[in-house]
């Protein structure tokens, strides 16, 4: 069964159509969901997967970097409630996971690009090694080169798989995975998803980053480093006009990290080291937030 591009397919309607299509076609409890796209594809197939006869094995094929390199991994599933995005799903490991970077070659050049933000974020909350070898290697990801795609997609497989083992059900390292997206998930919604979500996650970080260098949590050198990079990799750093930071804020209350309204976000302390960080003050969240406007 095929679904149409995009994130408005992680609705509730698309989960339907799919459950009814397996009844008519006999899907029982031994029966298995094979996944091939991008993150939406294998979002919705685990989520079908985990609740169609109280769930049933899921695979994935992933077939964009961002997939690849990231969401396929960790068993997180979800679909959108409207403007809420991820608010429904499930944790459901997937049995077996097929990347072949070799999948990757009918890609636009702007889903690389958004596949690599997710590679930087990475390489900033875990790994400056691999944020180096991008610095060096940043014009053949971008037009897709096999052999630095394999370098980096497997590199970044190795971070995700040993945060997810040590942390399944994201009570605690994992959260750090979250790197640009508190800020990026407010952009998201509150463009339509008119931006897709690599470079939401790309004006995140950059606002992330500022948020920690004006906490002193972040040493200048670093900070430049980072903004830099998504610089090179033709990723927008800058918050879009139509996103006043009153709205950004009111929606990012609502983010799973957020305790009592209070808004928490994860912070890079090093070009490979990031926290969660609860006690932001909102006063500055809004300074940041209107100086990265564009
Ligand atoms: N579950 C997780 O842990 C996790 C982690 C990160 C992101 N996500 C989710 O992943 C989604 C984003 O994933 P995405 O960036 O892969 O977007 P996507 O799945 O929408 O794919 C992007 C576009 O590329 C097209 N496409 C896919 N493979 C292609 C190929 N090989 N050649 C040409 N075109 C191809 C798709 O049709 C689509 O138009 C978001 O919904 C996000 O919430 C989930
Ligand atoms: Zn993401």
């Amino acid at each position: 069964m095929a679904i149409e591009p995009g994130e408005g397919a992680k609705r509730w309607e698309t989960v339907q159509a799919i459950c009814e299509w397996m009844a008519s076609n006999g899907f029982d409890r031994n029966s298995a969901l094979l996944s091939l796209g991008g993150g939406v594809v294998g979002d919705i197939t685990g989520f079908v997967a985990s609740i169609y006869m109280r769930s049933i094995p899921c695979a994935h094929i992933p077939t964009t970097v961002l997939a690849q390199a990231d969401s396929c991994l960790g068993g997180k599933t979800a679909i959108d409630l409207g403007p809420r995005k991820n608010l429904l799903g499930t944790f459901h490991q997937p049995d077996r996971i097929y990347v072949d970077p070799g999948l990757l070659g009918t890609l636009p050049p702007e889903e690389i690009r958004n596949g690599l933000a997710e590679v930087i974020k990475s390489a900033v909350i875990r790994d400056e090694n691999l944020f180096r070898y991008l610095e060096n290697h940043r014009e053949s990801a971008l037009k897709g080169e096999g052999e630095v795609m394999d370098e980096l997609i497997l590199r970044c497989c190795r971070i995700k798989a040993e945060v997810v083992t040590r942390d399944e059900r994201d009570s605690g390292l994992r959260q750090i995975l979250n790197f640009g997206h508190t800020v990026g998930h407010a952009i998201e919604a509150q463009t339509g998803y008119r931006i897709p979500h690599g470079s939401a996650v790309s004006i995140g970080m950059a606002a992330e980053t500022f948020l920690s260098l004006r906490m002193d949590l972040l040493h200048f050198r670093d900070a430049e480093r980072i903004l830099r990079l998504l610089r090179d990799c033709g990723l927008p750093v800058r918050i879009p006009e139509n996103c006043a930071p009153d709205l950004l804020i009111s929606r990012m209350r609502s983010d799973k990290k957020a305790e009592d309204g209070k808004i928490a976000m994860v912070l890079p302390e090093a070009v490979g080291k990031a926290s969660l960080v609860k006690q932001i003050p909102m006063r500055l969240i809004e300074t940041v937030l209107r100086e990265a406007r564009s």
